[in-house]
């Protein structure tokens, strides 16, 4: 019988790649999604014959014991959450709400309806805000730098504490940045890229953005779902860094993507400091050691190749949209 998995946040960015990840694999999938006036589902539309969707909220207990019970799945991936740091600031309880007491719930649903449920959280390299350390490891002490960072810091040590509590297969994946593109527009990423093909095809003529010197450690969605899976296939429960071990600055990021069609960027960018947020994390840098050697997974593509596909895949869609 194929083994069934229960992903939340199924229409989002990785919930999307984890959804066609687990059927290449030969999985029975499951997504739980929210209630809204209008369904897109955009980035799961070609694969809704393949997939079962059932509605369910993080805020609502009840719905989601009732979706366990319903489903019954082998294995759980959480990625559902309110994942946009400048919205915590404007959103901070709702945010703790989503995104730390959300994970109790559904670690809640599981203790109740069968505690043999595999789980993995989806934590982030945002827990570390304030690097303590370079490159972060497993053991690098966290210090959040935004309410999003504060409560996935909750959410990992709630999976924690759950494992050691009731002895839940819980695991920790504590993702740096990957992107896509199939990442929303509003990430600094995709807004490059979006915007740069925009800018070459005449459909814009000018990319506002914030702090140009900030780092990070960007890697691509599509492989670290895989790092999830693997996570979930190992003999014991663990958490995991999940990383490039490279860093880049959002500068170098808007340079490699102008350049990709041929443009300066320079006449093109504005700084707004209203982009800025009230407490920035400067640089971010993980260490993948502990996944290379227990879980066998590291990345291959290159962050210029990562922007330039993301490039290449805005430019096919905005031209298609302007031929419209
Ligand atoms: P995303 O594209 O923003 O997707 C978030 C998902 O959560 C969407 O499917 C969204 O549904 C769902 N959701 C939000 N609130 C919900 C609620 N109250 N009830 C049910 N579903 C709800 O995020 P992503 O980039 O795929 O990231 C997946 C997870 O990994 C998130 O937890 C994120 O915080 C975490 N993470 C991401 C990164 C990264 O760089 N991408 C790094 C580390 C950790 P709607 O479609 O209805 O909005
Ligand atoms: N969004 C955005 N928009 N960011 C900008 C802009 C802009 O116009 N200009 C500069 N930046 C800088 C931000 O200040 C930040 O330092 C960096 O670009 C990356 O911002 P985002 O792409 O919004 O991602 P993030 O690092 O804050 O958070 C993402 O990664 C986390 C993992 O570390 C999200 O996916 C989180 O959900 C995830 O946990």
């Amino acid at each position: 019988m194929a083994p069934r998995a229960l992903i939340t946040g199924i229409t989002g960015q990785d919930g999307a790649y984890l959804a066609r990840f687990l059927l290449e694999k030969g999985y029975e999938v499951h997504g739980m999604v929210r209630r809204s006036s209008t369904e897109t589902f955009e980035r799961i539309n070609d694969l809704r014959h393949r997939i079962t969707l059932h509605q369910a909220d993080l805020l609502d207990q009840l719905s989601i014991i009732t979706l366990l019970q319903n489903v019954r799945p082998r294995e759980v991936y959480n990625l559902a959450a309110q994942s946009f740091v400048p919205t915590s600031f404007l959103q901070p309880l709702l945010t703790g709400e989503f995104t730390a007491l959300g994970v109790t719930r559904v670690l809640e649903a599981v203790r109740l309806v069968d505690p043999s449920i595999r789980f993995y959280q989806a934590s982030s390299s945002e827990m570390f805000g304030k690097v303590q350390r370079e490159p972060q490891d497993e053991q690098t002490p966290f210090w959040p730098r935004s309410p999003y960072g504060a409560a996935k810091a909750y959410g990992h040590w709630i999976t924690v504490n759950y494992r050691e509590s009731y002895g839940i297969f819980a695991c920790s994946g504590i993702l740096f940045n990957h992107t896509s593109p199939l990442r929303g527009k509003e990430f600094v990423t995709r807004k490059v890229t979006d915007a740069v093909a925009r800018i070459k095809l005449g459909a814009q003529d000018k990319l506002v953005l914030g702090n140009l010197e900030a780092l990070r450690d960007w890697g691509f969605a599509g492989e670290y779902v895989d790092a999830m899976w693997r996570m979930l296939q190992l003999d014991h429960p663990d958490d995991f860094v999940i990383a490039t071990g490279e860093k880049h600055s959002v500068r170098e990021l808007v340079e490699l993507a102008f350049a990709h069609v041929g443009l300066d960027w320079r006449p093109y960018v504005t700084i707004d400091p209203e982009l800025f947020r009230p407490a920035e994390i400067n640089t971010l840098r993980g260490d993948a050691g502990k996944a290379r050697s227990q879980l066998g997974w590291q990345p291959t593509l290159s962050f210029a190749d990562l922007i330039h596909m993301m490039v290449d895949a805005d430019r096919e869609r905005v031209a298609r949209e302007l031929a419209e």
